[in-house]
């Protein structure tokens, strides 16, 4: 029996810990984006990810066994109608986290939520029940706001500053938190949220926090993460640059008595020649990229959102095509896994992998990818840690 099956449920503790599911490896690993159809390739390539149910199954049950950490899915709520069907069809993530913890055993499964469109109350208890079902393997990624056109199909106004989103989501999360330590039914008198008699269960129990996420980029919201987060989540231009961020950002959080774990998002194009891989990515990344969708997400981005610098979008305008701005590592097995093994160096402790088609180019990445990267002692074998 774990701390799940017991009917009466251990109340959690008053700090939020939830770091453990990254603690296994130096480099810890996850999926990214893989309930969005197009997955983070914005291209009208024929193969390209359905995003939908069946193919999740599959891809969950395929990196379960595997060995990775953890399945990070996006929340979205408007697509881009481009040529092809990048981001036109999204899953929930709530309801997908709790089908995909129901049939696997290892992997954390991460909610994304918008503070702005989901009420802390009823969050609380969703992410306390899929921490249930999945014997301690819920993880909750917050996103306090950037896409002014899902703020509009909501009828609202997305803030123009950051200080007053990210206030609103740090009230957002004390209720939260307040609901899963088990504080006595409480009042709440904030700006944002007025609440009476506040309480709720299932609660995490407290040996097993539910690990908590947050990618934001401008200075209101690192003090967020820094404030609340286990891992922030980060974009990644350059090597030289993401290892004096991710200084910073550790240096800030130690400052306020915390440890956090800084992960980036990368898209990969793994082939048994580096010719292939490059010639692969060319095809769907700009002979056949979805450009309508390309330039509308770049604008968008670009308008409300700070993820990357100014002149990156220029700069960079294939890796949107490729893998929506995000860190791209292209070419044979020794390529990724040494470009795996810089990033590793560079500080960060984790990274997502994205792909085309996650099923159908995944089992490259595992038999060949994975072995190197546990000879680079980034990673322990399935065996030792299952
Ligand atoms: C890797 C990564 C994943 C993100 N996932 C989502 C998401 O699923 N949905 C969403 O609306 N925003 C998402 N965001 C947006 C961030 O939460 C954040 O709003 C954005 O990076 C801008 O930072 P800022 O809010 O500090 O300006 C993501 C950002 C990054 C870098």
């Amino acid at each position: 029996m774990n701390e799940f099956t017991s009917a009466g449920h251990l109340e959690a503790e008053s700090r939020h810990t939830g770091g453990d599911f990254a603690r296994r490896h130096t480099l810890t690993l996850g999926i990214f984006s893989s309930n969005l159809s197009g997955g983070l390739a914005v291209t009208t390539v024929p193969e390209s990810w359905s995003g939908n149910w069946a193919d999740n199954l599959a891809l969950a049950t395929m990196i379960d066994t595997a060995g990775f950490d953890f399945m990070l899915p996006v929340a979205r709520w408007n697509g881009f109608n481009g040529a092809g069907h990048y981001a036109e069809s999204v899953l929930d993530p709530v309801a997908l986290a709790a089908a995909v913890l129901a049939v696997t055993k290892q992997i954390t499964v991460f909610s994304t939520i918008h503070t702005a469109f989901h009420h802390p109350i009823a969050i609380a208890k969703q992410l306390a029940t899929l921490h249930e079902i999945g014997a301690g393997r819920a993880g909750l990624n917050i996103v306090c706001g950037w896409n002014k056109n899902e703020y509009t199909m909501f009828g609202m106004d997305l803030p123009s500053d950051h200080g007053t989103r990210y206030r609103m989501g740090q009230e957002w999360y004390e209720i939260m938190s307040r609901i899963w330590r088990g504080d006595a039914p409480f009042e709440y008198a904030g700006q944002h949220f007025k609440l009476g008699d506040v309480t709720g269960k299932p609660r995490p129990p407290a040996g097993r926090p539910i690990p908590i996420l947050n990618a934001a980029s401008s200075p209101e919201g690192r003090e967020f993460a820094v404030r609340n987060a286990d891992t922030l989540f980060t974009v990644l231009t350059e090597l030289e640059k993401g290892r004096t961020d991710v200084s910073s950002f550790k240096t800030q959080a130690r400052a306020s008595g915390r440890e956090i774990g800084v992960f980036t998002p990368t898209y990969v194009v793994c082939r048994p020649t580096r010719a292939e891989a490059e010639d692969y990515h060319r095809y769907y990344a700009d002979e056949c990229a979805d450009h309508e969708a390309v330039e509308k997400l770049m604008a968008l981005q670009g308008l409300h959102s700070r993820s990357f610098e100014p002149d990156a979008y220029q700069r960079f305008k294939i890796r949107f095509a490729g893998g929506s701005g995000v860190y791209p590592l292209i070419g044979t097995p020794d390529d990724i896994a040494d470009e795996l093994e810089r990033i590793s160096q560079a500080g960060f402790d984790g990274a997502t992998l994205s792909f085309v088609n996650y099923v159908a180019e995944l089992p490259l990445f595992i038999s060949e990818v994975l072995p190197r990267l546990e000879k680079k002692g980034l990673r322990l074998p399935v065996e030792q840690f299952a």
